[in-house]
């Protein structure tokens, strides 16, 4: 496999984590992304040399500002070289039912989860045109693909971010750059366990599979959207859900 530098938002996180150790297992450079008031740096690095991944490189920002995103990319050219491969992956919930929903939270949303990807992407998409060879992989969720109770914000941040991935795969479909999204079910990281012992035990028993996927399990479409035979594969959304939904 050609060895190709990644960009990995909210790298430090539970999906983002084995996206980062998928992409070293593959023999990528991977460039981790973080939020320096959210994320422990040092910890999840002593964490991954631990499971024998040493060679992060590490960027702090914030991906709903655009300075910072304009900032960390030009450190991480700076210290990997040119990206060949973007993962926005950073994300947020503030779920409330609607009537209850106030504009903090409705923005924090929207930003995190769907302004980030003009801020991030906009960074690297047009080098990687120039260059001819790319990779844009956007997070969205299930709940973006079917809509959600209590997560209005949620969903329609993670339905733009199926309207972006389409529109952008077309803009630079002729120009060796997929752009793919991937709709996860629910995953067992820190955003999920946070939910409510009993409502997530009635959550699992409505996906036909009776469990949690694996971050693992996402990481792994991730690789395989990275990889050179994925070349024909853009504008498409994976839905990776335990049978939850389909499209
Ligand atoms: N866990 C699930 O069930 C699930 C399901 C579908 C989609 N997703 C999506 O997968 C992605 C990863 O989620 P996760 O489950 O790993 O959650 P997580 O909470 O473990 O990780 C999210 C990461 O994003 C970072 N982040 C948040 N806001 C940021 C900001 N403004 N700037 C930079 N970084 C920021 C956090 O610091 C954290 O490291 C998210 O986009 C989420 O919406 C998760």
């Amino acid at each position: 496999m050609t060895q190709r530098v990644a960009f990995v938002t909210g790298a430090m996180g539970g999906l983002g984590t084995a996206i980062c150790q998928a992409f070293a297992r593959d023999g990528h450079k991977v460039v981790a992304a973080y939020h320096p008031q959210y994320d422990d740096k040092d910890k999840w690095l002593a964490e991954m040399k631990e499971a024998g991944f040493a060679d992060f490189v590490c960027v702090a920002g914030d991906v709903a500002n655009w300075d910072d995103c304009v900032r960390m990319a030009a450190e991480a050219e700076a210290q990997a070289g040119p990206i060949d491969i973007l993962v926005n992956n950073a994300g947020i919930t503030r779920d409330r039912m609607f009537a209850k929903m106030d504009k903090a939270q409705w923005d924090a949303v929207i930003d995190t989860n769907l302004t980030s990807l003009f801020n991030v992407t906009k960074q690297f998409a047009s080098k990687m045109a120039e260059r001819g060879w790319g990779r844009i992989i956007n997070i969205s969720s299930v709940n973006g693909v079917k809509g959600q109770a209590g997560q209005t914000n949620y969903s329609a941040a993670k339905a733009g971010v199926i309207g972006f991935t389409k529109a952008l795969a077309q803009e630079l479909a002729t120009k060796g750059v997929t752009v793919n999204a991937i709709a996860p079910g629910y995953v067992a990281t820190k955003m999920v366990m946070a939910i409510r012992e009993d409502i997530l035990k009635s959550i699992i028993e409505t996906i036909p599979m009776k469990r949690l996927a694996k971050p693992e399990e996402i990481a792994a479409a991730c690789s395989y959207l990275a990889s050179d035979l994925a070349g024909y594969m853009t504008g498409a959304t994976l839905n990776i859900n335990g049978g939850l939904h389909f499209q």
